[in-house]
């Protein structure tokens, strides 16, 4: 199995397979979201700074782990841990790790399905087809099903093509385009009127907020959704990295497209609320923002809606933007599931993903029949406890499983002068005390609150 074992292409592959990991709606929604619920650029700049300061470190256990041990998360947590117990505890974990990834899927898929839904919506506002448009753009249960479906064929065939045919493959081509969308719906969004008051709310921060715990704990689940952290996802592409790699380099420059596309998405959404106030539809509940589904599926079409022809046509590319963004992340969720499945079992690629994928569908139309009971739930138990308490196991696994020759030649492999650098100084200590602190004081806030 190791011998054949695939492997990235290029550098430019891994970077933009695992970019394309992390830019998804948590980036487009999530962030601009959570900017607007928080007051603005305080949380910007928090978020920037606990990006670099929390989850970087963490990104780098993963990908530390992942490229040593060369296998899916389960097999790699027990590889690294002592013979005994404590290989059975990490076996559990790993196995752990899987089960959130999989219920992560399950929710992620029903939201990227509507996406779906309001893309497909807009082109057939713009081909004529009134009554499909109105249906594609209603919220029903037939609905939501149809293209949670469609969504999740399209995941399971770019999956199930490989890590270099299928995820880098499509990974390459969708990211790029991505990119292009944001920038273009960016330039056009700031030339509307009212977009400088957006500018302004985004731009400027409300001091006074910096330090709410909420503000706090809110930015560190953003970061750890956002850099896919804590489920093994960053752990099995990086086992498919090849050892000519930097690793410290590649993770930063993953961390940082990571922020820089959140910033570009809340530099595209922010404003557009105020163009849209402008043209008289509300963007304040009580006081606050309105944020949530109502801002993309209510606020935002509401605004296209509006601007007649050109309306139709940033539909469309919002919402393939939309769309682009989370497949990208969701080829990398059901990656981690079937990496275990096809080292551990004899079920070939293909055959696994398409039956790891169907699971995971059932799950989605579960979700969808009972979605005012399981949504909240899945969301809250997968993102708010489970990430943050494997992100500190994984930081542990990391700094204290591995011991500091292990890291040391793992690193120095794709960068040879490491022991003087800045990052072996201060990460080894980092990743073993202070970030799973860091984390754990968060999460117990977030607990709390
Ligand atoms: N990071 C992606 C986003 O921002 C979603 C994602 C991909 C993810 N892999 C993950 C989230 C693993 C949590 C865990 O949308």
């Amino acid at each position: 199995m190791q011998g054949n074992r695939e492997e990235f292409s290029s550098r430019l592959g891994f970077l933009l397979a695992a970019t394309g990991s992390a830019v998804g709606l948590g980036n487009v929604w999530g962030f601009p979201t959570n900017t607007a619920d928080n007051g603005g650029a305080a949380f910007v700049a928090v978020y920037f700074v606990l990006a670099f300061a929390l989850a970087y470190p963490a990104l780098m256990a993963e990908l530390v782990i992942g490229r040593h041990t060369r296998a899916n998360i389960c097999t790699a947590l027990q590889q690294i841990s002592p013979p005994g117990t404590g290989r059975k505890m990490a076996g559990f974990a790993g196995f752990y790790a899987i089960i959130v990834a999989s219920a992560i899927l399950v929710f992620y898929t029903l939201v990227a399905g509507w996406m779906l839904a309001w893309l497909i919506a807009a082109v057939c506002t713009a081909i004529g087809l009134g009554d499909m448009a109105t249906w594609f753009a209603s919220s029903s249960l037939w609905r939501d099903i149809l293209c949670a479906g469609i969504f999740a064929v399209f995941t399971v065939a770019v999956v199930s093509s490989g890590v270099h045919h299928g995820i880098e493959r499509w990974s390459s081509r969708l990211l790029p385009s991505l990119l292009a969308l944001l920038l273009a719906l960016i330039a056009y969004v700031l030339f509307q009127p009212g977009a400088l008051e957006g500018l302004r709310v985004y731009l400027v921060p409300d001091l006074s907020r910096l330090l709410e715990p909420q503000l706090l704990v809110s930015a560190m689940g953003q970061a750890f959704f956002s850099l896919s952290l804590g489920v093994g996802t960053m752990l099995v592409y990086g086992s498919y990295l090849s050892k000519d790699e930097n690793l410290p380099a590649i993770g930063a420059m993953v961390t940082a497209v990571d922020c820089l596309v959140a910033f570009l998405a809340g530099l595209l959404i922010i404003p557009a609320m105020f163009v849209a106030q402008q043209l008289g539809i509300t963007i304040y509940a009580g006081d606050a923002l309105i944020a949530g589904p109502d801002l993309i599926f209510q606020v935002l079409p509401a605004l296209f809606e509006s601007m007649g022809l050109a309306g139709i046509v940033i539909a469309i590319a919002f919402f393939a933007l939309m769309s682009m963004a989370a497949l990208t992340s969701s080829i990398s969720i059901l990656e981690v599931p079937v990496a275990l499945a096809v080292e551990k079992t004899p079920f070939t690629r293909p055959r696994a993903s398409w039956m790891i994928g169907s699971a995971i569908f059932v799950g989605t139309v579960l979700v969808s029949v009972f979605f005012d009971r399981l949504f909240g739930w899945v969301v809250t138990v997968t993102t708010q406890y489970s990430q943050p308490l494997m992100g500190i196991a994984l930081c542990l696994f990391a700094g204290w499983a591995m011991n500091r020759n292990q890291l040391l030649a793992e690193i120095r492999s794709g960068y040879d002068n490491v022991e003087n650098s800045v990052f072996w100084k201060i990460w080894p200590f980092y990743v073993r005390l202070i970030c799973p602190l860091l984390i754990a004081a968060t999460f117990i806030q977030s607990v709390f609150l």
